[in-house]
Parts: C-alpha cells; structure tokens; sequence
C-alpha cells in the first residue's frame, strides 16, 4: 500500500457516527525538525523549505482582534511565524512591538500597502506589474525591527501576509497584537492592552515586594 502522502483519495480508516459513515484521514507529518537558529533570516530561509506545509498552530495560536485575524502557522522557542489578513478598506494604525524583530512577507500583493516609518515597502504605483500571472511584488519581504514604526493601509481587496517573527527580550511568543506600543486597533484590542497592562503591573510590584 501506498503512503498516504503518495495517495490522492481520502483513503484513510472508516467509521460509523450515528448513521454516518465518516472517512478520516491523517495529514502527513511533512516537517523537519528546526535545527539551531541564531538569527531571523536563518529562521526566514529554514521555514520557507521546510516549515509546516500544514499549519501546526499552538492552542493560544489564533487572534481576531482587530481588522487582522490571524493563525500562527509555526513556533519553535522564540521564533514563530503568523499568517494575516486584512479587511478590506481597513486600516491598521501606526504601532510598534517593542519585543519582536520581523520581517513582513507579502503573499497576496493586492491592494494593501505596509508602511514602515511612513515609506511604503511597495511602491503605489508598481503594485500591479505582473509576472508570472501575479505582481512582481509577491513575496517581497520588509524587515521591521522593534523600535521601527509601522502600519497597514488596505484597499479593495483587502490582503495579506507573512509575518516571520523573532521574539527578543525572554518574551514568550504569543501574538504581536499582544506585543503593542501605539494607537490600538480598536476598541476591544484597547481593552485586553489595559488589562495585560495592569497585569504585568501587578507581577512587577508583587516582585518588588521585600519578603
Ligand atoms: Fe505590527
């Protein structure tokens, strides 16, 4: 018999639910180990080869906070790659992640522009020159480094893309709306930024307590 992932039916084990018979299968485990990485390009080059060809998200791995739902796609100690999308005729307003080196990969350059300190990583005008049946600008990647401004302006379409994440400082990786200095998203996003807020507040004091 052939292994599963040489087999294009849904040939797995079958089984009766009620009056249903339900075929189920198991997605292939088509994954390498991360080896050591040191640096986030590294971990760029590793997950683009060999990263999870089916998301492998943890528990804590799905966000819908503001105008971009989110799944992380892989994580591995500090590093962790997330998957976004963008409302169309949305915004993301200017922020930064103080704990969180990344580089932002444009995998759907429709009609979405990433701004990092107030310059457009594509250029307006360029966005719709295609080659091979897509825009030049596919896959293009912008390195946004902790201190570094950013935002979102999204048209139409809306959009999305990669973003490939070292997280710095001991802080375990999580989601970057999470990880936030800057205009919130909105009103709940504002909410849960005050409450953490309040939280590590506590955890400091509690750790400045003479015992
Ligand atoms: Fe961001």
């Amino acid at each position: 018999m052939l292994p599963l992932s040489k087999t294009l039916s849904f040939s797995g084990e079958a089984e009766m639910v009620g009056k249903a018979r339900l075929e189920w299968t198991k997605v292939p485990r088509n994954f390498h180990d991360m080896p050591d990485i040191d640096t986030l390009g590294e971990y760029l080059e590793w997950f683009l080869e060999h990263g999870p060809s089916c998301p492998m998200t943890p528990a804590d791995g799905l966000t819908f906070i503001g105008n971009g739902p989110g799944i992380v796609l892989h994580r591995d100690c500090q590093f962790q790659t997330q998957l976004f999308f963008a409302f169309p005729n949305s915004k993301i307003p200017e922020h930064r992640h103080p704990n969180v080196d990344s580089i932002e990969v444009n995998i759907a350059p429709c009609d979405m522009f990433f701004y990092v300190e107030g310059l457009p990583s594509i250029p307006h005008e360029a966005l719709y020159e295609m080659r091979h049946g897509v825009s030049r600008w596919w896959g293009r990647g912008v390195r946004v480094r902790p201190n570094q401004f950013h935002h979102l302006e999204v048209g139409r379409t809306g959009g999305a893309f990669l973003s490939v994440q070292h997280w710095l400082n001991g802080k375990r990786p999580t989601s970057v709306d999470d990880d936030w200095e800057g205009q919130p998203m909105n009103f709940a996003h504002k909410e849960v930024l005050a409450l953490r807020k309040i939280v590590e507040d506590c955890a400091q004091e509690a750790s400045l307590e003479p015992i």
